[in-house]
């Protein structure tokens, strides 16, 4: 074996290789030591940028949506008739739903201390469930297009079916079964997030309110979901150590 007394970028970097005398080189250590930094600035970049989502997307806007199901912030006139029709259910959907949001990035970063992960996890999976629960009727008694109820109820539905799964996973002891299926749960989620700012830019553009509304109600949530599905090792990245 050769001594690793190789420079390093960095001397806590890991590097996966087994060093052998006549394999390795200082030049090759140096490669594979910049390769694992840049990786890891690739990681850190991207959780820069989700720590940047939450606090600059997420939280602003479920603070306004637990503010509206409290009754503290005036909701458009079109949702304020939605809330007299369903006095009970919708404002229970707002607050239960961004409270949901506001936990899921928590339970996920909790993951590796269970002592926390679970207690939270279930508490947010009763959030989940109720805002879940009330989105279906709160869809069928909205006014909005028929495409956009359809895309609000559909959205619940699968909301609720990751979530069952995902706890179905769990105990069953597939832990990585559960990652990935909470993890389309929670992208399920974001839909609320990527649905306010499409609908917004459609207000900012002058956009066809109706039309981008529909499809926002299909694609924000569809667009992260199918993300999180199609590119488990992303997913896989982000929730690294
Ligand atoms: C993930 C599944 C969700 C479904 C299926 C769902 C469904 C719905 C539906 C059907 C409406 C009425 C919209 C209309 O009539 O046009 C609505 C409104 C609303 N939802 Fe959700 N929602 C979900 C998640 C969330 C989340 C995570 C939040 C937290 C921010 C949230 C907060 C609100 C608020 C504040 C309103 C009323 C005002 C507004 O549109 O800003 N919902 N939702």
């Amino acid at each position: 074996m050769s001594s690793a007394a190789a420079e390093l970028p960095n001397q806590n970097a890991t590097i996966p290789i087994i060093m052998t005398d006549s394999a390795v080189t200082e030049t090759g250590i140096r490669a594979a030591a910049l390769r694992v930094l840049a990786a890891r600035d690739r990681l850190n970049a991207r959780r820069i940028i989700v720590l940047l989502l939450i606090s600059v997307l997420v939280v602003p806007i479920c603070v306004v949506a637990i503010g509206s199901g409290l009754g503290l912030i005036a909701l458009p006139q079109e949702m304020f008739e939605l809330a007299s029709r369903s006095p009970i259910l919708f404002p229970a959907h707002m607050v239960c739903s961004a409270l949901a949001l506001l936990m899921a990035p928590v339970v996920l970063a909790a993951r590796r201390r269970p002592e926390y992960h679970r207690p939270l996890g279930r508490l947010l999976g009763v959030f989940v469930v109720i805002g879940g629960l009330t989105a279906l009727p709160v869809a069928v008694l909205s006014h909005s297009p028929l495409g956009a109820r359809a895309g609000f109820f559909v959205q619940g539905l699968t909301w609720l079916w990751l979530l069952l799964a995902g706890i179905r996973s769990i105990r069953r002891r597939d832990v990585e079964l559960h990652a990935r299926l909470m993890l389309a749960m929670v992208a399920v989620t974001t839909g609320a997030v990527w649905f306010r700012i499409l609908t917004g830019g459609a207000i900012v553009l002058g956009l066809p309110f109706d039309d981008v509304y529909t499809g926002a109600a299909w694609a924000g949530w569809m667009v992260p979901l199918a993300i999180v599905a199609a590119r488990p090792r992303l997913s896989a990245g982000l929730l690294a150590r």
